[in-house]
């Protein structure tokens, strides 16, 4: 079977090419060879790679950017996605696309199952949200997967910022009236090699790492962590500090936990814990540097 990865240098493109089952033919592609947005060479492209499935894990994930570039925004998380499903449809390719927590307002009071209302408030919740009702709408062998706070050792990611801030600072002011589940994207990869094995009729999934925190909660388990790992000497304070006094452009969900037990039973898998998975990532970092 040939998987056509999009999106593949950025951390989910990457953790599906380190975790990906043995037997496949996987085609790596990413902006500079297979630039999603060009329409006319994007279906040649595909043509010419003739792949089984797409996997599209290319977005533009610039949250706060987002804000200032929605044109661009929506071409890659929506107009692209609506692109590649055309594709699909034409060809008989099966198409994972990925999307987000952030297409949810935030104001529930219990992990959102994935058929509750959406509201998104920012730019790029709202392209992610006109992305996956670009894949659904556009052919019937689309699957959608929700995800939340990725991270891992490739790429850009909070658990990397916060390393690099930590080496410089004493003290660190992180946000603490936000609640997620941080998730490890070598996790969510695993989960979409499985969706794609049992290919459930559910057209839309929710994948997180179990549990939840806040921002500041996830960074001092950061640096609790990387201490008990050896990667860092000295642990910084992290004060909390709300999202209004914080002020970053986009707006983003108080509250996006994502229900991920529709997941557990079609899929047959159990999330782990998130603090056990940033342990797992840490200890490869390690291994990395
Ligand atoms: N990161 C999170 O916290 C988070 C949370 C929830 C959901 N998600 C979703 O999870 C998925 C994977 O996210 P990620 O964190 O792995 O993203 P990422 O690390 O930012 O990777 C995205 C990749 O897509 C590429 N890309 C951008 N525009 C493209 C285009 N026009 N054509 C082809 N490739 C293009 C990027 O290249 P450049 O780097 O050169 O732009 C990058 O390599 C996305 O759908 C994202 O929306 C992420």
């Amino acid at each position: 079977m040939r998987i056509l990865i999009t999106g593949a240098d950025g951390q989910l493109g990457q953790s599906l090419q380190d975790t990906a089952p043995q037997g496949l033919e996987l085609i790596a592609t990413d902006v500079h060879n297979l630039n999603l947005c060009d329409e006319a060479t994007l279906h040649a492209g595909l043509r010419a790679h003739a792949p089984d499935v797409i996997i599209n894990a290319a977005a533009y994930t610039a949250v706060d950017k987002a804000e200032a570039e929605p044109t661009l925004a929506h071409a890659v998380n929506a107009d692209a996605v609506a692109g590649l499903a055309r594709y699909c449809a034409e060809s008989g390719c099966k198409l994972i696309h990925v999307s987000t927590d952030f297409v949810f307002a935030g104001d529930a009071l219990k992990p959102y199952l994935p058929d509750d209302p959406t509201h998104p408030a920012s730019v790029y919740g709202k392209t992610k949200l006109a992305g996956e009702r670009a894949a659904l709408e556009g052919s019937r062998d689309a699957r959608v997967v929700r995800t939340s706070w990725v991270y891992s050792e490739h790429g850009h990611n909070f658990v990397k910022t916060m390393l690099r801030l930590g080496a410089d600072r004493d003290r660190l002011t992180v946000v603490s009236d936000q609640t997620g589940s941080p998730t490890y994207a070598r996790n969510l990869a695993t989960t979409l090699w499985r969706l794609l094995h049992v290919w459930p009729d559910y057209p839309l999934l929710h994948y997180a790492d179990s549990g939840e925190t806040s921002w500041q909660g996830f960074a001092k388990a950061i640096f609790a962590d990387a201490a008990e790992a050896g990667l860092i000497s000295r642990i910084p304070e992290v004060a909390p500090i709300s999202t209004s006094d914080y002020g970053a452009p986009a707006p983003r969900p108080a509250y996006s936990v994502l229900d991920t037990s529709l997941t557990r039973e079609v899929l047959g898998i159990n999330p782990p814990e998130w603090r056990s998975a940033l342990r797992e990532m840490l200890r490869r970092l390690d291994q990395e540097i």
